[in-house]
């Protein structure tokens, strides 16, 4: 069902970790056994399907993780973007994958830090993810203050998040520049594009070669000539979508003028 929902896929020797994460929704829904659980899975349209792949995806995120993806987009990628943007044009960035949003806002308070009059451009973020749970607090900007002084700089802190209990909540600069929607990246995408930037990180790992393929394929045609992929650390761009891309450092692609190959969906 996973699979054939957002083609994640699970080996066996996942079991222990799918047994640990759905013990948790049989304790919640008071089933005795995973054969009731699966029964429940097979009604159409419970909603549990969904909470079964919020259970099962692997979240963790957090705010600049493999900085150097974000010192290449602050010296490389941004600056030419923001003279375009400048001159009335229109820049997209698209954090594919986002989580819980640490990565689209890290996209954010870097170009707000080359340019703090960069939200009155139109210089737009889109973050999406498959999980509905991760949008909703990525649209709700809340983030425990531990990880915020953790990872992001202290003055970018102060002048970008407003405190909110133990917290502190995004602010008006930086959700005004980025658009949360629910994506299934294994699905048709609504959006036409083309995107500058492509932040699509740790999540191609859960995805069988053939559908990593496809993926890299549909980036292809997404992205602007000169347009920029980045990717996980243990991620790599190959089939015959590779012959779009130009390597440009760790994990980091440039999207070159060879015509994406075709793809079904
Ligand atoms: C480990 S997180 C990566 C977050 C962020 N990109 C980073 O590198 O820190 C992986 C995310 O991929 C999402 N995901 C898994 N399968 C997906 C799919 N088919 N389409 C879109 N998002 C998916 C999960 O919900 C999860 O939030």
């Amino acid at each position: 069902m996973l699979y054939a929902d957002a083609r994640i896929f699970l080996t066996e020797n996942k079991a222990s970790l799918v047994y640990s994460r759905l013990i948790k929704r049989l304790r919640a829904l008071n089933l005795e056994s995973f054969s009731d659980y699966c029964a429940l899975l097979r009604e159409e349209d419970n909603g549990e399907r969904q909470e079964m792949l919020s259970a099962l995806t692997t979240n963790v995120t957090r705010f600049f993780r493999e900085r150097h993806h974000f010192d290449h987009l602050e010296h490389s990628v941004l600056p030419p973007l923001l003279a375009r943007a400048r001159r009335g044009e229109r820049a997209r960035l698209w954090s594919a994958a986002c989580s819980s949003g640490e990565e689209p806002y890290s996209i954010a308070l870097t170009a707000l830090h080359l340019d703090p009059r960069v939200a009155d451009l139109d210089i737009k973020v889109l973050a999406t993810d498959i999980d509905p749970r991760m949008i909703a607090h990525g649209r709700e900007g809340l983030y425990p203050e531990a990880a915020l002084v953790e990872d992001v700089p202290p003055q970018a802190l102060q002048r970008y998040f407003a405190k909110e209990g133990a917290g502190r909540r995004a602010g008006a600069d930086l959700r005004r520049m980025i658009a949360f929607r629910r994506l299934n990246l294994n699905a048709a995408w609504p959006m036409r594009g083309p995107f500058d930037a492509i932040f699509c990180r740790n999540v191609a790992i859960y995805f069988d070669d053939a559908t990593q393929r496809a993926l890299w394929a549909k980036f292809a045609a997404m992205l602007a000539p000169g347009g920029w992929l980045y990717i996980g650390h243990s991620e790599r761009v190959d089939g015959p979508a590779a012959a779009c891309f130009d390597s440009a450092g760790v994990t980091s692609y440039r999207r070159n003028t060879a015509t994406a190959p075709e793809v079904s969906s």
